[in-house]
């Protein structure tokens, strides 16, 4: 019989649906420490992980070499070593295309968070502070007529611009590679520099890859060129954004604000970002509703089995190792 490290429990459909023993790691509300995962993965023939776990060349190694299959709960696998997976013969998976929407749908809560000052709102009325209706107070952004910049038009970033339609914005993106027509026809959507992007847009969503490409491409002198009157949104990985950076452009009034669903230090958050009332925060929730983490748990328990069986997985990264 196979033997699996899952790294956290998951919903219960998705527990249920793993044929196999398992060592369960259940402990605080942290990650499974370096030292635990490197002990508990010895031995195992697949390992159910996390966004939270780095599967490198030394956990691979205290692994052993019968570990055939790394089934990543996440779509985003900066902390696969992919390449030293192939070169050993090891299986990545993730979990794509399930949690598209909802993941769209968190860039857009925090959009709306930042321009109508939701937040800022809500801190008002729970703090008791007295007020009432005014023609200046917790003024915001209009959306209809303005312009979205999408960094990274994937999946997530199409859906993210199909609703922007829905909110009267004009799309501009910036990607690798231009979309297809049938996919930039319907959204209106007009490829841009990356430069010709931030200096355009009203809001900004990223939704690109932390790649070391990427990582701080939202810094200093990126915020200083953005519009004063524009938010910059992140639901993709925190390091893509320089935190500190950011907090002083928000704060020196260089944005209006900013949405983060990431962090560059996760699960820390940046102290100066924390006191900046232009800034809205949430602690990762983009994939977090029941249904999508359901699917999430379904589609990484079978990228498992069908790694263990010796078959292909559905959601397969690195084919080369089969
Ligand atoms: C992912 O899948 O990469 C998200 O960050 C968590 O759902």
């Amino acid at each position: 019989m196979a033997e699996v490290l899952v790294t956290r429990r998951l919903v219960d459909d998705a527990m249920a649906a793993l044929d196999c023993e398992y060592d369960l790691w259940e402990g605080p509300p942290t990650a499974i420490p370096r030292g635990e995962f490197l002990r508990r993965a010895k031995g195992k023939d697949g390992l159910l992980t996390l966004l939270t776990e780095k599967v490198d060349a030394e956990l691979l190694d205290a692994a052993g070499p019968q570990l055939r299959v790394v089934a990543n709960y996440a779509v985003g696998v900066d902390n696969i070593d992919i390449p030293e997976c192939t070169r050993r013969g090891i299986l990545v998976a993730n979990t794509p295309d399930v949690l598209t929407e909802a993941t769209a749908d968190i860039a857009w809560a925090l959009i709306l968070s930042c321009v109508r000052r939701i937040g800022e709102g809500d801190r008002l009325l729970r703090s008791r502070t007295e007020w009432i209706w005014d023609p200046r107070m917790l003024l915001g952004q209009e959306l209809y007529g303005r312009t979205i910049g999408i960094v990274g038009c994937g999946r997530i970033g199409q859906a993210t611009a199909r609703r922007a339609v829905g909110f009267g914005m004009r799309v501009i993106y910036h990607n690798s590679r231009p979309l297809p027509d049938e996919i930039a026809g319907p959204l209106g959507a007009e490829l841009r520099t990356f430069d010709e992007l931030v200096a355009e847009s009203d809001v900004i969503s990223i939704h690109c890859p932390l790649t070391p490409a990427t990582r701080h491409l939202f810094n200093a002198s990126v915020f200083a060129r953005m519009k004063p009157s524009a938010v910059l949104v992140n639901t993709s990985r925190g390091p893509v954004v320089d935190e500190k950076a950011l907090a002083e452009a928000v704060r020196a009034g260089e944005i209006f604000g900013a949405g983060l669903d990431v962090f560059e230090r996760e699960p820390a958050v940046e102290e100066a970002l924390l006191d900046l009332d232009g800034v809205t925060i949430v602690p990762h929730l983009g994939s977090a509703t029941i249904q999508t983490r359901t699917a999430m748990g379904l589609l990484a328990v079978e990228n498992l089995q069908a790694g263990l069986r010796g078959e292909r997985p559905r959601a397969l990264l690195n084919p080369e190792a089969l």
